[in-house]
């Protein structure tokens, strides 16, 4: 085993700083991390009133040295990175030598720990100062951390803690969620005197019948799918297994638990055809990815990752989901053709065109252009003169293919067009540019929507009405289930309202208003232009589809899609000629 070491500046520096103990769940979960770090085949969780008093976690894992103890309550000492390079590709759950001195500085900590070999163990402790001296003690080969009494020395943060059944029900989540990610480890949760939860070690399918539910377990396709540096694999619940709220999606990137907007829209995707928009998939996804091709520090709660090639990773899991979608109930692992991959290599990356820049519009309805467009011209397939394909980058529409993409001709041969991708990335620039100028209005609905909503959507519109407002939304709650909408940011007019209100609404909640409308803004406004881009499915007329070429050779970054997926593609007459082993 690697010794404790303070980290070098630099490398700190380069850490997502932030914080990392918000309440007894986040002290769960990284308790459970450092003993999986610690290679424990058992681990066992004591919570007391809720975990507020205390939370104790003991495994059967490497242990710590003696010498090391003070280390391990030391700021920015770990064992599990030294260079930047390390920090590139960590395997570790942990790697900021973080996560200990910080509940040391909000609670009282001890640890007891023994390592293969040595005679007993050894005991420290720390309750807001400088730890105590090393002492010997009695513990099996392993190391039992307790924190107690956390927020003891800042009241008022104690404040915020929720009532005992609602900290343990986070702690519960923070447990599960590794029980998901880890079914060769045994877990044991205990609250007061009671066992709560018991995992025995076993294989994955068991392990997730055991969390989830035998009847999630047993309707539940299977998930798995492989190609090079990258597997998905798990469980998508059956679309009647759905539910009203997000809270059985769980998505883990080599055995972490994050939140992935990228991977949750690979997904919902997926659902898209056998799952109606307001219901929620159950799901529980394993992507195992070469740990240099993804990022995870990101966010210093370590819940989000960026994957350096996001495109790749979104195609693949909705691929991959989508065949196990479309596949038999319980069906057998279903494999994955490299091919589908490596077909977009034959195709030109779309960065080959800029957009022209500084051709700002002001924000305007996209509905309200589809309509003008709509009078002004006739909805047959017109293929425009070429003289005028010269001067347009992505030329003029051709047809409209299963309702999914625009195929137009230009100079250079061919342009594919993803129409739904290519309007979320025109909206989501303008809502941007909008919400930069504080110019955000609500456009009054003709008829106001109405959507079914739980206490806790009710609850969010009413704390975060202010916030909504900023966003350009009119909304209302009618009763204690029903919330009416009576204006959008006008851009929006014509997406799925409801949805879009939902998603919202859910993002105040688990983030609330100020986190929302600063550091998530960008994924924000990625969300309301998804719900607000037009439907796939949709027929465009010529005119239509044209309007859409025109504004994006207008929108900065049109080539690819708020989620990194490409808007469009360029086939060139060679490329073509090519494909039809012409002129050899
Ligand atoms: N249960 C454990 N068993 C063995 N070693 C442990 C255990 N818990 C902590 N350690 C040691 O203490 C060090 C500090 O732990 P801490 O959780 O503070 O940081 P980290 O896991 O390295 O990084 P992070 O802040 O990202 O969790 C670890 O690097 C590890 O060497
Ligand atoms: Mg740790």
């Amino acid at each position: 085993m690697t010794a404790i070491r303070l980290l070098p500046d630099t490398l700190v520096s380069q850490i997502a700083a932030g914080e990392v103990v918000e309440r007894p769940a986040s002290v769960v979960k990284e308790l459970l991390e450092n003993s999986l770090d610690a290679d424990a085949q058992s681990i066992t969780v004591a919570l007391e009133q809720g975990g507020a008093k205390r939370v104790r976690v003991t495994d059967d894992g490497g242990g710590i040295a003696p010498d090391e103890l003070p280390l391990a309550l030391a700021r920015h000492a770990t064992s599990k990175i030294a260079t930047l390079a390390d920090l590139e590709r960590v395997a570790t759950l942990g790697f900021r030598g973080e996560a200990l001195a910080s509940m040391a500085s909000v609670a009282r900590v001890a640890v007891t720990s023994r390592t293969v070999g040595a005679p007993h163990a050894w005991h420290i402790a720390a309750a807001g100062g400088p730890p105590s001296a090393v002492e010997p003690a009695s513990h099996p080969l392993g190391t039992t951390v307790e924190v107690a009494e956390l927020y003891f020395n800042t009241p008022a943060r104690r404040k915020f803690l929720k009532s005992e059944p609602t900290e343990l029900a986070h702690c519960a989540d923070a447990f599960d969620r590794v029980a998901l990610a880890r079914p060769d480890v045994a877990l044991t949760l205990r609250h007061g005197d009671r066992v709560t939860r018991h995992y025995p070690a076993g294989a994955h399918a068991a392990r997730v019948g055991a969390v989830l539910g035998d009847d999630f377990r047993r309707t539940a396709r299977t998930l798995d799918a492989e190609v090079l540096g990258l597997r998905v694999s798990g469980y998508l619940g059956a679309p009647d297994q759905a539910r009203g709220g997000r809270d059985a999606q769980y998505v883990f990137v080599n055995g972490r638990f994050v939140r992935d907007r990228l991977l949750a829209h690979a997904l919902r995707e997926a659902y898209a055809d056998v799952l109606h928009g307001d219901r929620h998939a159950a799901y529980a996804v394993f992507v195992e990815i070469d740990p240099s091709a993804v990022d995870v520090n990101v966010h210093p709660a370590k819940t989000e990752v960026r994957f350096r090639d996001a495109r790749a990773a979104h195609q693949f899991v909705f691929h991959a989901a989508s065949r196990a979608l479309a596949g038999a109930a319980g069906a057998t692992p279903v494999p994955m053709a490299a091919a589908a991959l490596a077909g977009d290599r034959l195709l030109a990356r779309p960065q080959t065109f800029q957009p022209s820049l500084g051709v700002a519009q002001p924000v305007a309805a996209y509905g309200a252009m589809f309509e003008r467009a709509r009078e002004s011209g006739p909805a047959t397939a017109v293929v425009e003169p070429a003289s005028a394909e010269a001067e347009q980058p992505l030329g003029f529409a051709v047809a409209q293919l299963h309702g999914v993409y625009v195929l137009a001709q230009n100079r250079a041969g061919l342009v594919l067009v993803d129409m739904h991708a290519a309007h979320e990335r025109i909206l989501y620039e303008e809502l941007k540019t909008a919400l930069d100028a504080a110019a955000v209005g609500a456009q009054q609905l003709l008829i106001p929507v109405t959507f079914h909503a739980d206490a806790a959507d009710v609850a969010a519109l009413e704390e975060h009405g202010a916030a909504l407002a900023s966003l350009g939304f009119e909304m209302a709650a009618l009763s204690p289930t029903a919330i009416v909408v009576r204006g959008v940011p006008g851009a929006l007019a014509g997406g799925d309202i409801p949805a879009l209100a939902r998603a919202l609404l859910a993002d105040l909640r688990e983030y609330g208003a100020s986190r929302v409308l600063t550091e998530r803004r960008d994924e924000l406004l990625a969300t309301m232009a998804c719900h607000g881009a037009v439907r796939a499915r949709r027929a465009l007329t010529v005119p239509e589809m044209n309007a859409l070429l025109r504004r994006m050779e207008e929108t900065e970054r049109s080539g690819q899609c708020n989620h990194g997926r490409p808007t469009w593609y360029q086939l060139s007459l060679a490329d073509l000629d090519r494909l039809f082993l012409r002129g050899r």
